[in-house]
């Protein structure tokens, strides 16, 4: 597939993984990921589940100094890694972590999102519905009315999305979908009203 050059420049926040041991399959894999994006410059390149991290995170630095990355981070997905997060952000001056959080997986309230905002590293969001098996805690039942006369959201997953967004830590959600509907859905969370304490407090209990 080839990009329409204006949207390539403009629009687009280039993203991508490092998930290779060693630091020639780490080259291998970033050039493949600069061939695939079809750029000379990548935004963001993260250390995927935090393999192989010294390695890889030296590759990424070497890149950003030449210019070739603007900004480098690392990933997880699972609340059993988010200590080992904490451990490498705390002795490595990074730009981006990427990691799990949402209504049903709520461990990075505790020290991962306050460390971030406070040492003001962006953060990305993975794993928002988890998988999927939040919507199942939400079957058959209808979105409450003040989640649209409150909140602005259309649907369960509009309201999961803000319930991340409204977080301070919190830079972007990476919601995964094969569906352009969606993804249209998922968008619209971006728009409108965020919940504040006592209304997020309101959307856990909706999915106890
Ligand atoms: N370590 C890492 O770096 C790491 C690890 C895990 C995930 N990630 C990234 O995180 C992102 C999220 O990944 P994820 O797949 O784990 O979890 P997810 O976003 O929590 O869930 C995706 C699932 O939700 C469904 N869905 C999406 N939008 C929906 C909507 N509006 N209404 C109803 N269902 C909807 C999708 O269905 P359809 O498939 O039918 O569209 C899919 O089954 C991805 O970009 C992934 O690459 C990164």
């Amino acid at each position: 597939m080839s990009w329409p050059k204006a949207l390539h420049a403009k629009k687009l926040f280039l993203a991508s993984k490092v998930s290779s041991t060693g630091r020639d399959a780490g080259q291998r894999q970033i050039a493949a990921s600069f061939k695939d994006l079809q750029s000379e410059r990548i935004d963001l390149m993260q250390v995927h589940n935090l393999q192989d991290t010294e390695t890889q995170l030296q590759l990424l630095r070497e890149l950003k100094e030449q210019g070739k990355v603007r900004y480098i981070g690392i990933t997880h997905y699972l609340d059993s890694a988010h200590e080992r997060l904490l451990e490498v952000l705390r002795r490595e001056p990074l730009d981006f972590v990427q990691f799990n959080y949402s209504i049903g997986e709520r461990n990075a309230e505790r020290e991962l999102l306050p460390f971030c905002a406070d040492k003001g590293i962006a953060v990305l969001i993975n794993r928002p519905f988890q998988r999927a098996a939040l919507f199942d805690r939400v079957r058959g039942k209808a979105l409450p009315e003040w989640a649209r006369a409150e909140l602005d959201a259309g649907s369960w997953a509009q309201l999961m999305l803000k319930y991340i967004l409204a977080n301070p830590a919190v830079t972007a959600v990476i919601p995964a979908t094969s569906k352009a509907h969606y993804m249209a859905d998922n968008l619209q969370a971006g728009h409108g009203r965020l919940p504040d304490e006592a209304q997020r407090r309101r959307i856990i209990e909706l999915f106890a």
